[in-house]
């Protein structure tokens, strides 16, 4: 397969949680490759960043602020796009609490953004790619959540497996109409999500997750990007229901 596989020119892809972390080095990451981008996040700000940095690099970006719990918004969204060929949906929050101090309104909520919003974007772009016959790419975003338990992960790991879940449904649904739909799970990645205040037991924190991999790193938001372009491209064109994993090789499921 050519690198140009890779290649997104004359595409438009629209991201969701763009104004930081993951979603906004897929933006970056998109755009180098030729896309379009069209970069969706509730923070006003952290999306204007977003778009200049685009631009810096010679991309063109334009942004929508927008809460992804809100259907309606990203209808409005995505129809104002020239055309879509790639949504990344990687808008999320984290919730710790034990099983026994969860409430109904932690539950409600964590599933309201990390399942519902990713469902919602799905279902949006789904509807414009079969109403145009686009033969697009959908890519959610999981988590390493959903190969491990964890102390405090119920709502969390519970809304990332049912984003997968949701992933592998859509892709046996669309796959006759040339969408495929693909899950990205990464492991323990560097963001404003896992940055702490207290500056020691950030690093104490990054050397443990570290010791986890082989690799013996952590991730950084570019090595979930690539996976999102890899995804989202030709490159992966024979690629549909899949987990992929960048995660440093803390889990290695069948
Ligand atoms: N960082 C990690 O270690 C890690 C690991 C596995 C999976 N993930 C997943 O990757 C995705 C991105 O995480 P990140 O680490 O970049 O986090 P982050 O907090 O840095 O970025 C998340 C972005 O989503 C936006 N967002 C949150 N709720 C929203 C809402 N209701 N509507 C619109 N935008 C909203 C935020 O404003 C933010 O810009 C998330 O889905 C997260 O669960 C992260």
């Amino acid at each position: 397969m050519p690198v140009s596989a890779y290649d997104l020119t004359g595409r438009t892809a629209f991201v969701t949680g763009a104004a930081g972390g993951i979603g906004r080095a897929c933006a970056l990451l998109l755009a180098e490759a030729g896309a379009s981008v069209h970069c969706a996040d509730r923070d006003a700000a952290g999306l204007d960043e977003t778009a200049a940095l685009v631009e810096k690099r010679g991309g063109a970006a334009r942004v929508h602020r927008l809460d992804v719990t809100d259907r309606d918004r990203l209808r409005q969204a995505m129809a104002s796009c020239e055309r879509l060929d790639a949504l990344a949906a990687v808008a999320g929050i984290m919730h710790r609490s034990t099983v026994l101090e969860t409430r109904d309104e932690d539950l409600d909520r964590v599933l309201a953004v990390n399942f519902k919003g990713v469902l919602y974007a799905c279902q949006e772009a789904a509807r414009r790619m079969l109403a145009e016959g686009t033969a697009g790419s959908i890519v959610t975003m999981a988590s390493g959540a959903v190969d491990t338990g964890g102390p405090g992960l119920l709502c969390y790991g519970a809304a990332k497996a049912a984003v997968v879940q949701l992933t592998k449904t859509l892709a046996t649904e669309l796959g006759g109409h040339g969408i495929r739909v693909n899950a990205v799970a990464p492991g323990w990645t560097r963001t404003p999500m896992t940055t702490r205040d207290d500056a020691a037991a950030q690093t104490r924190t990054e050397a443990a997750m570290a010791r986890l991999s082989p690799l013996g790193r952590v991730g950084e938001p570019e090595d979930v990007a690539h996976a999102v372009l890899y995804l989202a491209s030709d490159a992966s064109c024979f690629t549909t229901g899949q987990i992929l994993r960048p995660n440093g090789g803390v889990a290695m499921p069948w």
